[in-house]
């Protein structure tokens, strides 16, 4: 595998040396990974385009990058996807950037796969791209990517999936689960889906947990556009032909707005929550009351200003000329070249561990401890 990921970097290399050499005297300075990068100025304009506000970390990202980029002496142009034509709003936004003279942008995308013509503007005029928790594809035009580690993210979901059933459930194995994915125009739902199963699918195999709905794949999963609402009818419907007669022991939530919306469900359908385990991501203010309400059963920790942070360092090492410094080289092939990333350990978090899990977010560590 490695091998083939390998190969097609080579190749794809090749490949832009041999347009840089096709082009203008202009192309000397595009950012081909063969040459020396120089460096820009320190007071340069570094762009972020963040996705539409589906969950609070990137609402709390945008803020961040602005005071951040501020204090490191950049003028950063920050922008959101706006909610409705989002895509092509973000399209837009990145070209605008290019335009305006942006010497790095960072991408949260709203459609990774949709940006290989405003990434190739950016190469053209020797922008880098530093793709932002969101892994972006099927381009050969991202520079780095830094986020949590995705697939750990997943494997911790699937285990307090496994722990919660056997707390909460009241039984022994078989336990009936069901499944939820992210937004499939985002990297990384299928990332999170993978890690989970990776977990789960060992016990589904041997009859330890029970899918009765039969829907395993990460299409079926699928939650388009990361929407609560969407959530919710799922799991009415999942409810209304599964488990009228039969108990809902857990459900695989990839974050913490889906969690509470497939709780809603699960709660309006007359079941007991205390006794349903429901995942979840992101350490949002209404799921850690929900968790110490003992209703949620887990979310995950990833602390956006570390990410944010880790972010603006890389800026700065591009600033001066260095490459960025990256601590994992194989695991994000976006289907044109393996990038090198950047990964923060997420945290997963219970109503057992709250407490030193927040102990460095006061707004959380209020709520934990007025519940506890
Ligand atoms: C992020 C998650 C978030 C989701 C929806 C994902 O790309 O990694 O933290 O819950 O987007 O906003």
């Amino acid at each position: 595998m490695k091998k083939i990921a390998l190969a097609t970097v080579a190749v794809a290399a090749a490949a832009a040396l041999a347009l840089t050499g096709c082009s203008s005297d202009r192309g000397a300075s595009t950012g081909g990974s063969s040459e020396a990068a120089k460096g820009f100025a320190a007071d340069s304009t570094i762009g972020v385009a963040l996705p539409d506000k589906t969950s609070e970390n990137w609402v709390l990202a945008g803020s961040l990058f602005e005071d951040g980029l501020k204090d490191a002496g950049f003028k950063g142009d920050v922008q959101y996807a706006p909610a409705s034509n989002t895509v092509a709003e973000q399209q837009n936004q990145i070209s605008a950037m290019v335009t305006n003279g942006a010497k790095v942008i960072v991408i949260g995308a709203k459609d990774g796969k949709q940006l290989g013509t405003q990434l190739q503007q950016a190469a053209d005029a020797g922008v880098k791209i530093i793709a932002y928790d969101r892994l972006i594809e099927n381009t050969p035009n991202v520079d780095y990517y830094v986020a949590f580690d995705n697939f750990k993210v997943g494997q911790l979901q699937g285990q307090a999936l496994l722990e919660g059933l056997e707390k909460r459930s009241g039984h022994a194995a078989p336990w009936n689960i069901e499944l939820f994915s992210g937004s499939p125009d985002d990297a990384n739902a299928a990332v999170f889906f993978n890690g989970a199963m990776d977990v789960l699918q060992p016990k589904i195999d041997d009859g330890t947990l029970v899918v009765k709905s039969g829907q395993t794949e990460v299409a079926q999963t699928a939650t388009q556009g990361w929407k609560a609402e969407n959530a919710q009818s799922r799991m009415d419907s999942l409810l209304t032909s599964n488990y009228s007669s039969d108990a809902i022991d857990g459900v695989l939530s990839p974050n913490d707005t889906l969690a509470r919306a497939i709780i809603t469900s699960t709660k309006q359908a007359g079941k007991d929550i205390s006794k349903v385990t429901v995942t979840g991501q992101d350490s949002e203010v209404e799921s850690v009351k929900s968790i110490m309400a003992g209703e949620q059963y887990s979310t995950i920790n990833k602390d956006t200003t570390l990410l944010v942070e880790q972010t603006i360092k890389m800026i700065g090492e591009l600033q001066k000329g260095d490459e960025a410094e990256v601590n994992d080289t194989e695991q994000y092939d976006n289907g044109e070249k393996v990038v090198p990333a950047y990964l923060l350990a997420p945290v997963i978090v219970t109503k057992d561990n709250a407490a030193e899990a927040y102990k460095n977010n006061p707004n959380l560590l209020d709520i934990v401890n007025a519940a506890s």
